[in-house]
């Protein structure tokens, strides 16, 4: 009996220790979690993988000065890869996917169909095989086409718009546009662009276009971003770096002769800078963006003041009126100088040109 009550006491004895043990274990939890607070309020660590860098999310974005974008109701969303049909349309469709995503297995300098361009993919420009927000996609481009050209001045088939960024981006020749190869990335591209409308407004559609300046950009500031935030990519001649089994690029090349030539559309230095700004230093996002505009049009400028191939362009933007004001070859139907053309400032030019369809 006694040593029955002895054990019902030891029970309740143990019972207020455990509760002792599990109360002081919880205000230790919690004074932990005010202390990481008080000492870590950014909150916490994000891991980059392409960069191997850890950084913290809010960190960026404040230390750049950028504003993180607002998505609207009306944003494109790629369609879902799961949603590519079955048998032989899907398969052109993948086929496509995979030629825009490494080209330059195909088509680079070791390309297994033909050696006929700089070893660039067209994924470097067009991410996520053009299906990113605002990463240069392809969401309003089938919709669009046929289209008169500005630059060609005639209507052109969509396949023939491939056609010229194999030309310009990929400094290289025009594929044979009948191919297998290029009607699958023409039905990739159709399936990418599905239920949209000619015309219409999608947000996110592209690359942003950022507000000019109200100065000229400038490649000595712009030397100043490479180094800190692309250098170490890139590498200091800008010459990317090739994978280990040298067919394609794991970082691309951004000037010299790999990279795109000057008739390219990243030559002109507003699509340089609505990229960048949302896709530079690789990792960044629309909704996370790791460069100020200010930023992203200084480093175009300094890109884009580097050497690269030429391309004889004097039959490109006959019709003057269609030219873009950053388009850095004369002549214009304006003053203003190749120089302010292709660095700014723009908004006199804009100006004098308000009564034009530019
Ligand atoms: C962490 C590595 C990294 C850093 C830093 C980086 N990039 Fe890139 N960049 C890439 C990769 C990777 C691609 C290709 C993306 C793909 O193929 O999906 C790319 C593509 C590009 C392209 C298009 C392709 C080309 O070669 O022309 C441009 C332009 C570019 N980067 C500019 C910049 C600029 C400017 C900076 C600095 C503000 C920068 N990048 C910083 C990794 C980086
Ligand atoms: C060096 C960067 C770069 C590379 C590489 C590149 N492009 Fe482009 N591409 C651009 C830019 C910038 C534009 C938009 C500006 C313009 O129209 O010139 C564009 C526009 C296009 C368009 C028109 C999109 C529209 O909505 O009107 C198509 C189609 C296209 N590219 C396909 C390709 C294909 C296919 C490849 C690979 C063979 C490729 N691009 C490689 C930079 C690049």
């Amino acid at each position: 009996m006694a040593k029955k009550i002895r054990s019902e006491t030891e029970k309740a004895l143990m019972n207020v220790s455990r509760a002792i043990v599990l109360i002081s274990v919880f205000f230790i939890v919690l004074v932990g979690i005010l202390l990481s607070l008080l000492f870590f309020p950014q909150g916490p660590a994000v891991f980059f993988p392409e960069t191997g860098s850890t950084a913290n999310a809010t960190m960026l974005a404040a230390s750049a000065g950028s504003t993180p974008g607002t998505i609207s109701a009306d944003t494109w969303k790629a369609p879902d890869v799961s949603t590519i049909p079955a048998g032989k349309s899907g398969e052109m469709i993948r086929y496509g996917k995979e030629l825009l995503a490494h080209t330059s297995n195909y088509f680079g300098p070791k390309g297994s169909i033909a050696q006929i361009t700089n070893g660039m993919n067209c994924q470097n420009c067009h991410l996520d095989a053009g299906s990113r927000l605002f990463g240069n996609n392809y969401a309003g481009f089938i919709a669009s086409y046929p289209k008169k050209s500005g630059r060609g001045n005639k209507v052109e088939p969509a396949s023939e718009r491939i056609a010229e960024c194999f030309e310009r981006s990929l400094a290289g020749k025009v594929p044979d546009t009948s191919s297998k190869e290029i009607q699958s990335i023409l039905a990739y591209m159709k399936w990418m662009g599905k239920g949209v409308q000619k015309k219409q407004k999608l947000f996110g559609a592209a690359t942003e276009k950022l507000a000019f300046m109200d100065v000229a950009a400038d490649p000595k500031k712009g030397k100043a971003v490479f180094i800190l935030k692309c250098k170490r990519c890139h590498g200091i001649e800008g010459e990317g770096l090739l994978a280990a089994d040298k067919k394609e690029y794991t970082y691309p090349p951004l000037w010299g002769k790999h990279s795109y030539n000057d008739g390219a559309g990243m030559y002109r230095i507003s699509n340089f800078a609505g990229f960048v700004k949302n896709n530079m230093p690789y990792g960044a996002t629309y909704q996370n963006p790791q460069l100020t505009d200010e930023e992203a049009w200084n480093v175009a400028a300094f890109v884009n003041s580097q050497p690269r191939l030429h391309k004889d362009q004097h039959n490109d933007w006959k019709d003057l009126q269609k030219k873009p004001i950053d388009f850095a070859f004369g002549p214009y139907t304006d003053t203003f100088s190749e120089k302010q053309h292709k660095y700014g400032p723009f908004k006199p030019i804009k100006e004098a040109h308000k009564n034009q369809s530019i």
